[in-house]
């Protein structure tokens, strides 16, 4: 076994790996996944198994403490979580501060990182109960400072964390309960939801989640290194994809749902356009969280009676990419994310909310993995680079430049 501390002494050799295709950057208990087979496992558990049978804050504190809970357990996970929730009265000034039309992630990006000021006690890792604490807080907290980027969006006031409800359930209460609107979520979009977050749990060292280890690795704490992981999510080419997806089958419909053009272009070199949601960097093969939120996405669709032309387009693009050679070649199949978009269309969140559907779900990936590297003491993340600018330069004075 390779002792990552040791690894220092090797620092005269520098592998160049760009985007880090084949380079390990730790050794991790959480998630395994092969992207050739299309396994993925949280622990151990099938994706499959956690999916179909077992509930998001259950799956969460798999992820978190390495163990699925025990009803006990997961009562007073629930009961703890809730505690938590309230979130500082002046945390409504520096929302008061962005325009209703800023992009909800930047702001779960900037809440979070301020969510360190109103809790500047860095939790020392070794002590179980205020490990136990960071994470109750910090899954209460975010889940509700992610639907006040959409009440702010909206100029909605801000709602507060229901006890009498579970967290998915709450989810809905926070984004759509209005004053003069009571608010009952039908229970299959409670269920559709919960399974997208479970399926967005974790997924070991992937962009966002390198970022919060990454930062992290410098001692950087909890909320600060998720606020990065938010930044690292938003991208299109990693959680933005979800958002990108929806947005290109609206542009395809609004320009008459020609999938073929859009075939076309995604395959021309000279055209930087992709087909968004299509393509993984493990998944050479499929994507199987894909094949169990398509199932959902067909379930809640027909049970909300959706009738929906998107989903056509989706259908005649993913039916034309599985025959064609350019995207069989390049083992380029749907991702999670072109199926979660349609779901949450179909349940009426907001495209540039998407995102943020994402990072609650992802959260607690981000938790363990920032726990996991901490606990496992790993060095400062600094990669080396092969320099290739300027050999030594003399130095002019600007009169003589
Ligand atoms: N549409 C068209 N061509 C594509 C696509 C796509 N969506 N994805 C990859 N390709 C092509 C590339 O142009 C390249 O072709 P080439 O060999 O002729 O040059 C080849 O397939 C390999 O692509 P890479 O970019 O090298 O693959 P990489 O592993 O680096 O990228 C990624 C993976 C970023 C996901 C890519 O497939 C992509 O951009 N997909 C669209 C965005 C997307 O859906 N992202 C969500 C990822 S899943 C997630 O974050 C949950």
């Amino acid at each position: 076994a390779i002792d990552i501390n040791k690894l220092r002494d090797l620092s005269g050799i520098i592998t160049l790996d760009p985007g880090y295709k084949n380079s390990g950057s730790c050794k991790s208990d959480i998630t395994f996944l092969d992207g050739e087979l299309g396994i993925l496992r949280y622990r151990g558990y099938a994706i499959e198994d956690l999916a179909e049978k077992a509930d998001f804050l259950e799956v969460s504190y798999l992820l978190i403490f390495g163990e699925l809970p025990t009803t006990k357990q997961l009562a007073q996970f629930e009961t703890d979580i809730r505690k938590y929730t309230l979130v500082n009265e002046e945390m409504k000034n520096i929302i008061d501060g962005f325009p209703k039309t800023a992009h909800p992630m930047g702001v779960l990006a900037a809440l979070t990182s301020a969510l360190t000021a109103f809790n500047p006690k860095s939790v020392n890792v070794e002590n179980e109960k205020e490990m136990y604490e960071a994470v109750c807080k910090t899954m209460g907290k975010f889940l509700v400072i992610a639907t006040w980027t959409y009440r702010k969006s909206m100029g909605y006031p801000l709602n507060y964390y229901d006890n009498t409800k579970g967290y998915v359930e709450n989810f809905m209460h926070l984004m759509f309960e209005l004053p003069t609107e009571p608010y009952t979520p039908n229970p299959v979009v409670v269920d559709a939801l919960d399974k997208l977050f479970i399926l967005h749990g974790d997924h070991e060292q992937n962009c966002s989640t390198s970022t919060v280890r990454m930062v992290g690795s410098s001692h950087a704490g909890l909320f600060a290194s998720i606020s990065a992981g938010v930044s690292a999510l938003w991208g299109p080419l990693h959680g933005g994809a979800n958002q990108a997806v929806l947005e290109m089958l609206e542009e395809i419909h609004r320009n008459g749902g020609d999938a073929d053009k859009y075939m076309a272009k995604a395959k021309d070199k000279n055209d930087p356009f992709r087909l968004m949601g299509f393509g993984h960097r493990v998944y050479k093969n499929f994507d199987p969280r894909a094949k169990i939120i398509k199932k959902a996405a067909n379930e809640v669709l027909a049970t909300l009676g959706v009738e929906d032309p998107i989903l056509a387009i989706a259908k005649k693009l993913e039916a034309a990419a599985l025959e064609d050679e350019y995207f069989k070649s390049r083992n380029l199949y749907p991702n999670v994310d072109f199926y979660s978009g349609i779901i949450y269309r179909a349940l009426g969140i907001p495209t540039d909310m998407f995102t943020v559907m994402f990072a609650i779900g992802r959260l607690p990936g981000w938790i363990a993995q920032w726990k996991e590297m901490r606990e496992n003491k790993e060095p400062i993340g600094r990669p080396r680079q092969i320099y290739t600018g300027h050999p030594l330069r003399e130095f002019k004075t600007s009169d003589k430049r």
